[in-house]
């Protein structure tokens, strides 16, 4: 067969399918059983109390923010509280903070964890800050723990968007687990994928409560033992899950822990036969694991030396050609978007050096869940390296 090497590969095992399959029959395809099956078996996988499953990451992001300016959550935030966002982000990271009436300051990242270090923080905090949304980029994190402190202090709130490091253990502890409010996506190129679907996780029983609410329509239903189940008392969305979605994500959260191992083995293999070969010149650096975190990858970040900066679309058409997929690291430096500008989204853009380092240098190729043939991996070899 040709050589091919594409950003998402097939991730679903016959099992996966079957389980799918299975739920399609019984014809109960709407959020049910197997949905609350799944949330337990997250929560006690990750070592996190309350789960909630929903159709997507962005979905999770929404509510967190929906979640904080809600009139049941004590301490509420308010119309124009200030969340500090880094720039190198996401489309739904970003927008749900604006949706819920805040309003979003961008700030750079740190050049190896690709998000905001505890001092860039430190340097952006302002007594208007009430929020942080805080991502960690394709399985790394920054110092998590310490901004999580740094903010606990002050009162200010933590979202941790973990949309792309599920299964990244720091300090003994998942990713994804930190935040006020944490969120994870398994859309298909994910860690753990149901196609389509998502998760938040938050610290206790009231602001579950919120969530649970804000999820379906803003009814009582498993809320409240009242008789009356057309019960609204909160605002709502539509964001449940289908129930097939929760039966291939039950079915992936067994197999978890080999993807993420074979995952971290191709990575390895795939930096080490780049080094190694003859034709290695520094033509690009890697994304380091920050030191305290066992990794769980998503993809394979590499940064072109600054030598070729300005050859980089060259490159990556040359890339395509050799039929290599690649893609911008999140979505580059997000201030640089028309949407943003249609918004009218305010900036300097000078403040995103290193994001903008990001989006001039950077790009990422895939990383497979099946281990990667020697043959390929040479071939890989020969055409990352093909620049000059
Ligand atoms: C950082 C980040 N947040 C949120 C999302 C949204 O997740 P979903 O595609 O499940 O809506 C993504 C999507 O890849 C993401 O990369």
């Amino acid at each position: 067969m040709s050589f091919k090497y594409p950003l998402l590969e097939d991730a679903f095992s016959k099992a996966d399918l079957k389980s799918a399959i299975k739920v399609i029959k019984s014809k109960r395809l709407t959020m049910s059983i197997k949905t609350k099956e799944f949330e337990k078996k997250f929560s006690k996988f990750f070592k996190t109390k309350y789960c909630l499953m929903l159709n997507s990451g962005s979905s999770a992001n929404l509510l967190a923010f929906f979640a904080l300016i809600n009139p049941l959550k004590k301490n509420n935030l308010k119309q124009g509280d200030e969340c500090l966002i880094p720039a190198l982000c996401w489309s739904t990271s970003l927008w749900p903070i604006i949706q819920a009436g805040l309003k979003p300051k961008f700030i750079d990242v740190d050049l190896k964890t690709f998000s905001p270090s505890i001092e860039i923080i430190k340097k952006n905090i302002t007594k208007k800050t009430k929020a942080i949304m805080l991502i960690n980029v394709l399985g790394n994190c920054s110092d998590i723990d310490k901004i999580r402190n740094f903010a606990r202090k002050r009162n200010i709130y933590l979202v941790e968007d973990n949309c792309e490091s599920l299964g990244s253990i720091y300090r003994n502890k998942y990713l994804g687990t930190y935040g006020d409010f944490s969120t994870f996506s398994f859309y298909y190129s994910h860690q753990l994928t149901a196609g389509e679907g998502g998760m938040i996780v938050c610290k206790n029983k009231s602001d579950y409560l919120i969530l649970k609410s804000l999820r379906a329509h803003g009814w009582d239903r498993e809320i409240s033992n009242k008789k009356n189940t057309f019960n609204f008392i909160n605002q709502g969305f539509n964001l449940r899950p289908l129930d097939i979605s929760a039966a291939i994500a039950l079915s992936q959260l067994k197999r978890l822990k080999k993807m993420v191992s074979v995952r971290k083995s191709n990575r390895d293999r795939i930096v080490s036969s780049l080094k190694k070969s003859k034709k290695w010149n520094n033509q690009f650096s890697f994304f380091e694991a920050n030191k305290f975190l066992s990794p769980s990858w998503f993809s394979i970040p590499l940064l072109l030396n600054k030598r070729f900066s300005k050859k980089k679309n060259l490159y990556l058409k040359k890339l395509e050609k050799y039929k290599i997929e690649t893609r911008p690291i999140i979505s580059g430096n997000f201030v640089n978007q028309p949407s943003i500008k249609l918004h009218k989204l305010k900036f300097k853009k000078k403040d995103f050096k290193n994001s903008q380092e990001i989006e001039d240098r950077g790009f990422f190729i895939g990383l497979p869940t099946k281990k990667i043939s020697n043959k390929d991996l040479k071939r890989l070899t020969t055409c990352l390296l093909d620049i000059k």
